[in-house]
């Protein structure tokens, strides 16, 4: 597969076996997609990078072969609030609470989270008074749970950082991360990491969008800088072996378009569920990890891209007016992949007050608040956030009593 210059696509280096990653997919040029600019601001220094997927022929690992470095993508500017929607809310509250139901039995239990984020996760864990420390390098959420009382390291985790906090706590009962493992590329630190962190009998539980969901739904835009990695059962167990560790249990969760909660224990502590190997074995019945399935996948985006670009040209032609809701990461690689600029979609609504008043990256679509949605109305609004269309259908349910429709393009392109 040839990229936008006719380079060759790889194979590049796997990040965690060290195999040939060939690319199977190219998104093309893309910026940082939680990048968000200031009106007026100076455009001619965003940082672009080439987006590419591969797949190891080695371990089964899809993953981007480029890397953009960790500084870039998570800082101070952080712009992305777990907290912003009530149903991810109420979801880490559960998990949280199954946490401190099933896993918290020492004499003073430890709960570690990768990318705690606004303290979604562990302020249930402040709340119930157990101890606990989130790793969270961007400034801007860090301090949110600082005030909220949550326990903050603001750092990124990886070995080094990991062996400080062992020696300051003693070892971890759980180590949990959400939407955050895809993320670091340096997996072999992050396994060094979790092994020095981790008591005898402790989990690493990781839940992040699935491949197979991915690959299901054509859903191409979880394809983005932050997301490195994506993950299937087959992939995570070879993974976690590396690290001394092994995948005694998947569980499919409905957030986010799809994910897979897995959930790791050092080798021979617990006996793996038959969950795990059932999801081995749908990935081979579904040859998700063959590269013929992976290529069909891609025509399969490339023919989304058309079907979307060809729909907004006829309502612009039409004389309809078009917005967007929802300033996701996913929807920089719609824009930029798609060609979707200002001229197209005028705006996009989003609840986030640190993304209003700024300009998408790449694209420049400026970004509002949600209150002027009904300002009027528009005729159509193309649902950036699907993997929140029930809360945010619900929320807008005048847009669709005064006539307006929303525009999906997952699992394809359509008009409700
Ligand atoms: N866990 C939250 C959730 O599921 O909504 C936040 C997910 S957010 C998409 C990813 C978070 O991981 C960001 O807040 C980012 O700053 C953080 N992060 C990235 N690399 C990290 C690392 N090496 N250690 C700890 N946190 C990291
Ligand atoms: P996410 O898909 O990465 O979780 O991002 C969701 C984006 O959509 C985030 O910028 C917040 C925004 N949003 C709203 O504007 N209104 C809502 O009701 C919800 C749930 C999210
Ligand atoms: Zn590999």
């Amino acid at each position: 597969m040839t990229g936008p210059a006719g380079t060759e696509l790889g194979p590049v280096q796997c990040r965690i076996c060290g195999g040939d990653v060939h690319g199977f997919l190219d998104l093309g040029r893309q910026p940082l997609s939680d990048a968000f600019l200031d009106p007026g601001g100076d455009a001619s220094g965003e940082f672009f990078y080439r987006l590419a997927v591969g797949l190891c022929g080695s371990c089964t690992m899809v993953q981007l072969m480029e890397e953009v470095p960790r500084e870039r993508m998570f800082n101070a500017d952080y712009p992305y609030f777990s907290q912003g929607s009530a149903v991810m809310r109420e979801h880490f509250r559960a998990t949280a609470r199954r946490f401190l139901e099933k896993e918290a039995s020492s004499e003073s239990p430890f709960i570690v989270e990768i990318g705690s984020n606004d303290g979604v996760m562990l302020g249930t864990v402040r709340d119930a008074g157990v101890r606990h420390l989130g790793f969270e390098p961007s400034g801007s959420v860090a301090a949110v749970a600082r005030e909220a009382g949550v326990a903050v390291r603001e750092e990124f985790f990886e070995a080094a950082t990991a062996k400080a906090v062992r020696e300051e706590y003693g070892p971890a009962d759980v180590v949990f991360a959400a939407n955050t493992l895809c993320h670091i590329p340096y997996m072999g630190s992050i396994l060094e990491g979790v092994d020095v962190l981790l008591g005898p009998d402790g989990v690493f539980v990781f839940e992040d969008p699935y491949l197979g969901d991915i690959v299901a739904k054509t859903s191409f835009d979880q394809i983005y800088d932050e997301h490195f990695y994506f993950f299937t059962a087959t992939s995570v167990q070879q993974m976690a072996r590396r690290g001394g560790l092994e995948l005694v249990d998947v569980e499919r969760l409905p957030v986010h378009g799809g994910e897979v909660r897995y959930t790791l224990a050092r080798q021979g502590a617990r006996t793996p569920s038959p969950a795990v190997a059932e999801l081995i074995e749908q990935e081979e019945a579904a040859r998700l990890h063959a590269p013929e399935t992976l290529r069909g996948f891609a025509e399969a985006v490339a023919a989304i891209r058309g079907d979307l670009s060809s729909l907004l040209r006829r309502l612009k032609e039409e004389g309809r007016t078009v917005v967007a809701y929802g300033a996701t990461a996913k929807s920089a690689t719609v824009t930029n992949y798609c060609g979707i600029g200002p001229d197209l979609v005028a705006r996009v609504h989003d609840s986030t007050p640190a993304k209003q008043g700024r300009l998408t990256p790449g694209a420049h679509i400026p970004v509002v608040a949600p209150e002027g949605f009904s300002e009027p109305y528009p005729d159509y609004a193309l649902l950036f956030a699907w993997n929140h269309a029930d809360e945010i259908m619900a929320k807008e349910q005048g847009f669709r009593e005064a006539g307006g429709k929303w525009v999906l393009y997952v699992p394809e392109v359509r008009v409700v």
